[in-house]
């Protein structure tokens, strides 16, 4: 089964792609994911019993997904962990091939944007087989994944057009903001509140502010594109190397930064520009480190950083982004790079909204 969506229907609204009309509504996609669920006075979070139930009652917590998806979930998984809950993320495909052991307290948590994935819906069938609670995170409301789940948590972005997933993946990430608020279950939250409520115009900062252009022109030619994040800014490198791969075919990786000097490093030269992902309090300043081994490789380096660390002196060139609470940065720094995969692929002249060989929705396993 496969949801339609006639890219006719809705239109580009002025927009050249629908990928970059959807990186403009980010800001809209994200507050109408926090509408009613956060409540501006108390910072109280509300998911609605049941399904904080559901969450509560989980002593581990196991996700499955694919692609952009998955890398939601890697960062939901690290989110979950901080709390004090053991979380896992699993590629599904994967396991459906080695399931992992449950126990009754699992939860396992499937997030697709369709709701439609071949291989996430296997996965979340191969957990109820064994009785396991499930949970579908996903955009499309009466999506198999919504109806076959035991309680469904919608990302609300609205449709989604372009084959690259780019608002989704935002509010894939605040959506598990929310439930790992809920696990924290002290009822409210008044600075993550206000942080995430300030979050849509920080993004709406970054796209008005964004020098994204500039570095897709002076990279464009370049033989390769790495990308590297340590913490919450890992699951954001490996998602600015699929989103420059899916789009511009040309050859991008995604490290966690501490893995760059175990191999990866032979691969850097002058003509493969590093951006490297650094935000927040995780291990920024060893990232600053892995960053100055780049640069002594003499490859050029793009700092995606909110300036709370020096990045910026051993940069080539830095986008900027807002400082906010770190469980929340790295999703403006996916906002900067969603952006210059965007113009390198533009100047490259590639289908943006359908590159070569892939689907919006992935419907066999
Ligand atoms: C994202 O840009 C990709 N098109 C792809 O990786 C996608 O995220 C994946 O196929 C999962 O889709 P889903 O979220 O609809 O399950």
């Amino acid at each position: 089964e496969t949801v339609d969506w006639e890219p006719e229907d809705t239109g580009k609204g002025g927009y050249d792609h629908y990928m970059l009309k959807e990186i403009h509504e980010q800001p809209q996609a994200l507050r109408q994911c926090l509408q009613e669920r956060v409540d501006e006075l108390s910072g109280a979070i509300d998911l609605g019993d049941d399904l904080q139930q559901t969450v509560r009652g989980a002593e581990f917590i196991q996700l499955v997904a694919c692609g952009t998806s998955y890398h939601a979930a890697l960062y939901a998984a690290q989110l979950f962990r901080s709390q004090g809950v053991p979380a896992q993320a699993f590629v599904a495909s994967e396991y459906v091939t080695a399931p992992p052991p449950y126990s009754e307290d699992t939860l396992v948590i499937g997030i697709t944007q369709s709701g439609e994935t071949a291989d996430t819906l296997s996965a979340l069938r191969e957990a109820q087989r064994r009785g396991v609670e499930t949970l579908a995170v996903t955009n499309v409301v009466g999506s198999t994944a919504s109806r076959e789940c035991a309680d469904a948590l919608y990302i609300r972005s609205g449709p989604e057009i372009g084959v690259a997933a780019t608002k989704t993946f935002s509010a894939q990430v605040v959506a598990a903001n929310l439930v790992a608020a809920v696990l924290e279950d002290r009822g409210t939250h008044h600075d993550f509140a206000s942080a995430l409520r300030d979050l849509p115009s920080q993004v709406q900062e970054v796209l008005d502010e964004t020098n994204a252009e500039t570095v897709a022109e002076r990279f464009v030619d370049s033989e390769a594109f790495f990308f590297i994040g340590r913490g919450y800014d890992y699951p954001v490198a490996l998602e600015g190397a699929l989103k420059m791969k899916e789009i511009t075919y040309e050859h991008a990786e995604g490290f966690a930064a501490g893995e760059l000097k175990h191999g990866p490093l032979a691969l850097v030269t002058s003509e493969t520009p590093v951006f490297a992902v650094v935000t927040g309090e995780t291990g920024s300043k060893k990232t600053v480190g892995n960053v100055k081994e780049v640069e002594a490789r003499s490859a050029p380096v793009v700092a995606v950083t909110d300036g709370r660390t020096d990045v910026g002196r051993y940069a080539d060139e830095v986008l900027e982004v807002p400082e906010t609470d770190s469980r929340l940065a790295p999703v403006l720094a996916n906002v900067q790079l969603q952006l210059v995969s965007y113009y390198v692929a533009e100047r490259l002249g590639r289908n943006i909204d359908k590159p070569r060989n892939l689907a919006k929705s992935v419907t066999v396993e």
